[in-house]
């Protein structure tokens, strides 16, 4: 394994072996001392065309617990702003010697592209409304790994999401039952073809859930005109207290982050025992431990 820029790069056996080693990484979050020498030499360029909190500093996190060093550049205060291309930018990147580019990026299948243009290895955290690899694994990481059988319900703005195309190629691997819930406007198109149940109806099926994950309506990514009012998008698609009710006890409640509270979820829901958004974050940086891992020492 060389890249991680889609799902589709990794065997369920890839998948397992990633989620089973990020286990024994995240023991050493728990420590106080947290260093692993692992990628000891080795070099992380963490490149971001668009911002991020918990991804940019959750992979740097993780390669400074690995020992490697971490440099982030941003296309703020890059030559980006100068007019560079994505092209040259990660061939100047990648004659400096380094060993992995962790990218970032507005268009769909840059990171594809970008494998093409380097000796690194590329890993995409995030590319338009394509795929987010990481955030599905470490979602299925805190969903407690074996997902075989459980319900999956994903909510929300999906035709302008990377994380929902990711989340339903793993949690197919993996043999999740995945059911996808949007207005039709915020369906994305073809998506009678995934591998997962498409309904217009989040009331019905939430009784149903073992994990309830909601996504962001993603405002910087439409032009308007997706639905009427925010109010009625929350009376029909937000994860209100009254919608918490319905859910099972055991079921538990899901968000990438950024989360808009009052809008796709209630601070009602955000704020319950069953949810496991801090969980996602904590996970997050054991899985790109053991991503970076299989990457850059797999072979060794
Ligand atoms: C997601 C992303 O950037 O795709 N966030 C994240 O990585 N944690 C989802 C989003 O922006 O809504």
């Amino acid at each position: 394994m060389k890249h991680l820029t889609s799902i589709n790069d990794l065997s369920r056996d890839d998948a397992l072996s990633i989620l089973e080693m990020a286990r024994e990484m995240h023991d050493v979050q728990r420590r106080p001392v947290k260093k692993l020498p692992a990628l000891r030499g080795r070099t992380v360029v963490n490149l971001f065309f668009e911002d991020s909190t918990r991804t940019r500093s959750s992979f740097e996190i993780a390669a400074k617990w690995l020992s490697a060093d971490a440099i982030n550049v941003s296309a703020k205060g890059s030559s980006v702003s100068k007019g560079e291309s994505l092209r040259d930018t990660v061939r100047t990147l990648d004659s400096m010697g380094i060993d992995a580019i962790v990218m970032r990026h507005p268009g769909s299948g840059a990171a594809q592209q970008v494998r093409g243009w380097v000796d690194a290895s590329v890993v995409n955290a995030g590319d338009g409304t394509h795929e987010h690899p990481t955030q599905a694994l470490l979602d299925a990481y805190t969903m407690g790994i074996d997902v075989e059988g459980k319900v999956v319900s994903i909510t929300g703005d999906l035709a302008h999401s990377r994380v929902v195309r990711s989340n339903v190629l793993l949690l197919q691997k993996l043999g999740a039952r995945v059911v996808l819930v949007a207005p039709h406007t915020l369906l994305p198109a073809g998506v009678d073809a995934w591998p997962a149940e498409v309904t217009t109806d989040f009331d019905a099926v939430l009784p149903d859930v073992d994990v309830c994950m909601m996504l962001r309506v993603q405002r910087e990514r439409m032009a308007g005109g997706y639905f009427p009012s925010e109010r009625e998008y929350t009376a029909l698609y937000g994860l209100t207290a009254r919608r918490l009710a319905k859910l099972k006890p055991t079921a538990v409640i899901a968000h990438p982050g950024p989360m808009n509270r009052g809008l796709e979820i209630s601070s009602a829901a955000a704020d319950d025992h069953r949810s496991i958004v801090l969980d996602q974050v904590s996970g997050g940086v054991a899985v790109r431990m053991s991503v970076l891992y299989h990457l850059l020492a797999g072979n060794e």
